[in-house]
């Protein structure tokens, strides 16, 4: 049987996560555009440095299968995941989130995902995100993607202010 366990990141993950961002198919899915090695690793180390951050590297049967990262916003705490393409499809990012929920206790928990994103809003949907609406931001590459806003726990508001 194949097991899922998370773990804290340290350094010698960042080289296979920042592998794992330069795929386009996954770029794409994510409408978020890959970081070159130098403002990927000063990225990662600004946030592995940053309290208010919860990281995990995903490990797949000992393998680094992806991360998954909870962060504030001015009004929010949001979670996003990325797995590496060779291990799409095994039902790792479910059960990924679904164990980071156990350790992460904050509620309300907050989730945007491009439209076009139907395997991560699957995810969600599977560890119990409800859909409460949409929403629009500007990628750093200065592209606009159109979002669905997912949220666990409390209720199922969502502040229309955004
Ligand atoms: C989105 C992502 C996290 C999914 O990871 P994964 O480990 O393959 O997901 P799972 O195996 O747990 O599958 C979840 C669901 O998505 C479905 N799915 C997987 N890939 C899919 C695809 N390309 N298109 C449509 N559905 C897909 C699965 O069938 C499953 O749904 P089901 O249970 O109804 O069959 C992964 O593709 C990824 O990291 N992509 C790039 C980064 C990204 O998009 N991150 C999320 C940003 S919000």
């Amino acid at each position: 049987m194949t097991t899922i366990l998370l773990r804290d990141v340290t350094e010698s993950d960042l080289p296979i996560f920042f592998e794992q961002q330069l795929d386009p198919e996954a770029t794409a899915m994510a409408a978020f555009p890959s970081r070159d090695r130098e403002s990927f690793m000063l990225h990662w180390r600004k946030i592995m440095a940053d309290e208010s951050v919860i990281l995990k590297t995903i490990l797949f049967d000992g393998q680094v299968a992806g991360n998954i990262v909870c962060w504030e916003t001015l009004s929010e705490r949001e979670v996003g995941y990325w797995i590496g393409k060779e291990y799409w499809g095994k039902g790792i990012a479910t059960k990924a989130l679904a164990a980071f929920l156990v350790l992460v206790k904050t509620r309300p928990l907050f989730a945007h995902v491009a439209k076009h994103n139907i395997a991560s809003q699957r995810v969600l949907e599977k560890c119990g995100f409800m859909f409460v609406g949409e929403d629009k931001y500007v990628n750093p590459r200065g592209g606009e993607v159109e979002e669905f806003v997912f949220k666990l726990g409390a209720d199922e508001s969502y502040r229309l202010s955004h």
